[in-house]
């Protein structure tokens, strides 16, 4: 069937690596949904709904890069995905993993950014443009709770008072 040319088509190379792009939103949806199993069956229900929302917002990225790719004439495609990873020995040390996730999607868009820019592709640099507050937001927010998370070290009411506030931002 052939296909039809759409307007402002992409160029090839930004059109592979916003398709790489939509793998790293998989992967982070799913490095989400693993600690949010961790977090349920320790008694940390609190902190699970909040992994549960943010691989879910991971979900609407991906699908967000998807449409981005397809409407511009591009098929995205989709790859394996590792294993994510499902142990650690405290929620301390989940969120390190949860502050290490949201920075490196921060630095990713920043190149794609630079990268579009490099090839004067106004409509995907506004696209990427659009993720910049969230990302922001959520990477100070991923910050912010490990900050907290040390503060309070292993002590249990001090925990249990995070996962609370938790389940608030995760709407639970
Ligand atoms: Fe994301
Ligand atoms: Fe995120």
């Amino acid at each position: 069937m052939p296909q039809h040319r759409r307007a402002g088509q992409l160029d090839p190379e930004l059109a592979e690596k916003l398709n790489q792009h939509v793998s790293f939103e998989a992967q982070s949806a799913l490095a989400y949904f693993a600690m949010a199993s961790w977090a349920e069956v320790r008694g940390l229900s609190g902190f699970a709904t909040w992994f549960r929302k943010e691989a879910a917002g991971e979900i609407v990225h991906m699908e967000q890069f998807v449409q981005h790719l397809n409407d511009r004439g591009f098929q995205a495609t989709f790859g394996a995905q590792p294993e994510p990873r499902c142990s650690w020995d405290s929620i301390q040390a989940v969120f390190e993993s949860v502050v290490e996730l949201e920075h490196s999607l921060c630095e990713q868009i920043e190149n794609l950014i630079e990268v579009s820019h490099d090839r004067s592709d106004h409509f995907a640099g506004s696209f990427l443009q659009g993720f910049v507050p969230q990302q922001i937001a959520d990477t100070a927010e991923a910050d912010e709770v490990l900050d907290r998370l040390r503060l309070v070290g292993e002590e249990g009411r001090g925990i249990i008072l995070i996962d609370q506030e938790m389940r608030a931002k995760g709407g639970g």
